[in-house]
Parts: structure tokens; C-alpha cells; sequence
């Protein structure tokens, strides 16, 4: 009962009320702000070789603006939406704590996507763990095609069958996620014509860096 109410929608909105739960909801365990940016550090360093300060960036799914925060310096502008609200104005405080001047959060309602530019770079971390399969091949299929600059690349993650059983999926149960094999995202890039670039194993997840075409190259030079 207490597993169902806690992975309702209502619950994962209100949890943006404060840092503390705000924190224990998006991070999985409580940690002071500080510690949350080294967290980001360590978990998006890998990604980046794959930033540029030419670049712009949108991630999907922000939060409270760990990865953001954490990868601003390697950016030129990082814009981030997400549906809850709290968490976007968490997210905007802990930015102007750390001093930062390239970003910008925005919250939508999960289906109309504000008004924004195209991005060199579209970043999503832990959010389709959460959602449906066919909710997730819209939101590839959206950010793709009306955000992303041609020649321009996807990061993803999603959650791999790794994370059943431990204690990431405890809290919720392996039920309240959904997990991803390699066909799986195979069959996804492929019908929607995006070309792999990269696949990075996490220990909970695969990280597909994703190409919209073969421009990429010309793009990246150094891809
Ligand atoms: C586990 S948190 C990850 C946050 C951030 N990406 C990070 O790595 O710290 C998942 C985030 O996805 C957001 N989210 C869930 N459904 C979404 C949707 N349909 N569109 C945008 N954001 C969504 C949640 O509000 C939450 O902030």
C-alpha cells in the first residue's frame, strides 16, 4: 500500500517541496547540496568528451538540476524542463547557490513542450525508468524532431535489468521501474532512424549516444 501511494504521481510532485525529499526522490538517498554536484560530477564524467563549450543542452527530465549544475562548466547553455514544478524551483535556487549564469529551467505539463531553441546536445537521465515504453518512443521521437539541430546528438540512459533486486529499486519495488535490454533500444534508435554512436554500460543502466544523421561528423569533428 505504502509502495503504491509512494510511487503515485501525486507523491513524486509533492516530494518537490522541500530539498530534503526533493533529494531522496530524484537522487534515491539523502545527500547536502555540496554532495549532490559531486555526485553529478562523478556520474556525468564519462559524458564528457561528448560536451563542447560551442554547445547548447537540453536535459529532459532535469530535476533539481544535478547534471546540469554539474556539467555547466562544459557547456555553453543548459536549458532543463521537467514536469514537476518544485523541482524546477529547487533547481533554480541551488543554481544561483553555486553561482551559475548558463542555465535555465522550465516546467511543463508532460505533454505541451515549451517554446524553445534547437540543441546541439538533448540529455535524459533516470526519467524513462519511470515511464512506458510508448511514452518514451514519443518523447525520443518529439525531442528529435522539434528540439534537436540537425547533425546534433542524444545521450539517454536507460535502466537495465542490473538495477532489479538491489537497493535502488527497494524503496518502490522492481515493479514501480521499467527496465531496458540492449534489443530493446536497438529496435527503438533504429525505427526512428537515429544512428549510434556510443553505448556506455553504468552499473544500472546503458548510456546510448545517439546521432540524428550522418552530419555528425561534421558536427563533432572530433567523432
Ligand atoms: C529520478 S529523477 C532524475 C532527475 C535528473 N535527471 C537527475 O538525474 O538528477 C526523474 C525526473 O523525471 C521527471 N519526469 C518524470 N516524468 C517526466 C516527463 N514526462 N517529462 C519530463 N520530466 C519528467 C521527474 O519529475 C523527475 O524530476
Amino acid at each position: 500500500m505504502i509502495k503504491r501511494l509512494l510511487s503515485t504521481n501525486l507523491a513524486w510532485r509533492m516530494s518537490g517541496l522541500t530539498y530534503l525529499t526533493a533529494v531522496i526522490a530524484t537522487n534515491g538517498y539523502y545527500v547536502n547540496k555540496g554532495q549532490l554536484i559531486r555526485i553529478g560530477k562523478e556520474e556525468n564524467n564519462t559524458l564528457l568528451k561528448y560536451l563542447d563549450k560551442s554547445r547548447n543542452l537540453l536535459e529532459f527530465g532535469s530535476g533539481i538540476g544535478k547534471n546540469l549544475i554539474a556539467i555547466s562548466d562544459h557547456i555553453k547553455f543548459g536549458y532543463g524542463i521537467d514536469i514537476n514544478p518544485y523541482y524546477c524551483r529547487i533547481a533554480k535556487i541551488l543554481t544561483k547557490r553555486f553561482g551559475i549564469q548558463n542555465l535555465l529551467f522550465f516546467r511543463y505539463d508532460g505533454k505541451s513542450f515549451p517554446s524553445l531553441p534547437k540543441f546541439d546536445i538533448i540529455y535524459e537521465n533516470g526519467v524513462f525508468e519511470r515511464l512506458p515504453k510508448e511514452a518514451v518512443t514519443h518523447y525520443v521521437e518529439t525531442l528529435r524532431k522539434d528540439f534537436l539541430s540537425v547533425g546534433g546528438m542524444m545521450i539517454l540512459y536507460f535502466l537495465n535489468e542490473n538495477a532489479k533486486h538491489i537497493g535502488f529499486t527497494k524503496r518502490l519495488g522492481d515493479s514501480a521501474y521499467v527496465f531496458w535490454t540492449k534489443e530493446e533500444i536497438t529496435d527503438l534508435t533504429t525505427r526512428l532512424g537515429l544512428k549510434q554512436i556510443d553505448v556506455h554500460e553504468w552499473p544500472m543502466a546503458y548510456v546510448y549516444v545517439l546521432s540524428d544523421s550522418d552530419t555528425l561528423k561534421s558536427y563533432f569533428p572530433h567523432f
